[in-house]
């Protein structure tokens, strides 16, 4: 063999086996578009200030993403006749402003000539989740990079990967755990109830249906079960919605743990967490202890985004957030 074709026989392998095991990295864009993490931060920025829901709502967005065929955006592809992801009544409730963010920082990265088509939406959702989290006082931290998008997005595939809101334990345990998230990682995560809203439809069982002779679920705090029963009458508009967290409802810190201590877990997903022995430890740790708490949801969120991550031909890095690119 003469030397070049050896030479390209050997790029060629060097290429597949770094495309197949491709890691992510935090210097992925290094070359390609260097000040992606400023342009995205800047846009975000932006975004938060005209309104606070894209705080919570960004985050609640990658955890659906990463939950659903894995970090690849598919989430945000639009509809086709009702099929697609975001039309699963788990993601009915997605408020807007989490894709509007996305878009608006892609649209801040591509205008920038070198950037243009170069990141991927699942990266961009990535780093403004990185960005709500500590522009709202939460921990900051390097994001791994690298994920392309996904070009598939069903409304079946939500079915059965995200947790409702009535779990126990060992049905949140069992659905982190088909994500490699460990009991610490679900306890830790969880925390993100710190910041955002919740439609008084998630938990009005909790305080008008409960199988008690009070109708309110005895692991709630009284005084916050009528405060809730104020917030959400029984006829209540559906689309009302009420702050998660109650002490500190704009900032993402330890008090969502404190609230759970006190039985002021919105959810029985939240207060499971507590009133069951296996993960109350954590919850006390986190509670007393914000660093401990920063510490684990860092290292959990950073999992959380490897989950399912594409590369190579699996994915792509789409022009339009909403549409997979044309095949040419
Ligand atoms: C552990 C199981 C979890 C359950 C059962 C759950 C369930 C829910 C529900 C029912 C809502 C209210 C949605 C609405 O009515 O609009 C909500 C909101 C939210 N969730 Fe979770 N969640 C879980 C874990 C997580 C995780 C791991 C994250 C992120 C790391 C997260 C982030 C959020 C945020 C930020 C909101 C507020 C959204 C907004 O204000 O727009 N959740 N969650
Ligand atoms: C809080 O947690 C951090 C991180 O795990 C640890 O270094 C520190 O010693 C803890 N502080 C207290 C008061 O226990």
């Amino acid at each position: 063999m003469n030397s070049p074709s050896l030479f390209f026989l050997l790029l060629h392998l060097t290429l597949s086996l770094s495309l197949s095991h491709a890691k992510l990295g935090v210097d992925y864009y290094r070359n390609s578009c260097p000040d992606v993490e400023s342009i995205v931060t800047s846009a975000v920025k932006a975004k938060l200030e005209q309104t606070f829901v894209t705080a919570p709502a960004t985050l609640r967005l990658f955890f659906h993403d990463c939950f659903v065929r894995g970090c690849d955006a598919s989430v945000m592809l639009a509809s086709q006749n009702n099929r697609a992801e975001k039309d699963n009544p788990d993601d009915l409730s997605l408020a807007g402003d989490e894709f509007d963010t996305v878009i608006k920082a892609k649209a801040a990265v591509d205008s920038v000539p070198e950037c243009r088509n170069k990141v991927s939406c699942a990266d961009i959702l990535a780093l403004a989740t990185r960005d709500v989290i500590a522009l709202t006082g939460g921990p900051s931290y390097t994001v791994e990079l690298g994920r392309l998008d996904g070009r598939i997005s069903t409304r079946a595939s939500v079915r059965h990967h995200l947790p409702h809101p009535d779990f126990n334990l060992d049905q949140l345990k069992a659905m982190f755990a088909s994500h490699g998230l460990t009991l610490t990682d679900l306890v830790a995560l969880s925390g993100a109830h710190t910041i955002g809203f919740s439609h008084c439809s998630q938990f009005s069982k909790r305080i008008y249906k409960f199988k008690s002779k009070s109708r309110i679920d005895p692991t709630i705090n009284l005084p916050y079960a009528r405060q809730l029963r104020q917030m959400c009458p029984e006829k209540v508009d559906p689309r009302m919605a009420i702050q998660m967290d109650p002490g500190t409802p704009q900032t993402f810190d330890n008090v969502y743990y404190i609230n759970l201590q006190q039985g002021k877990g919105l959810f029985t997903s939240d207060q499971i967490l507590f009133t069951d022995t296996r993960s109350r430890n954590i919850v006390n740790l986190f509670a007393s202890n914000n660093t401990a708490f920063e510490e684990a949801f860092v290292a959990a969120i950073t999992k959380l985004g490897r989950v399912g991550v594409k590369t190579g031909k699996h994915g792509e890095i789409r022009n339009d957030c909403s549409v997979v690119n044309m095949i040419v």
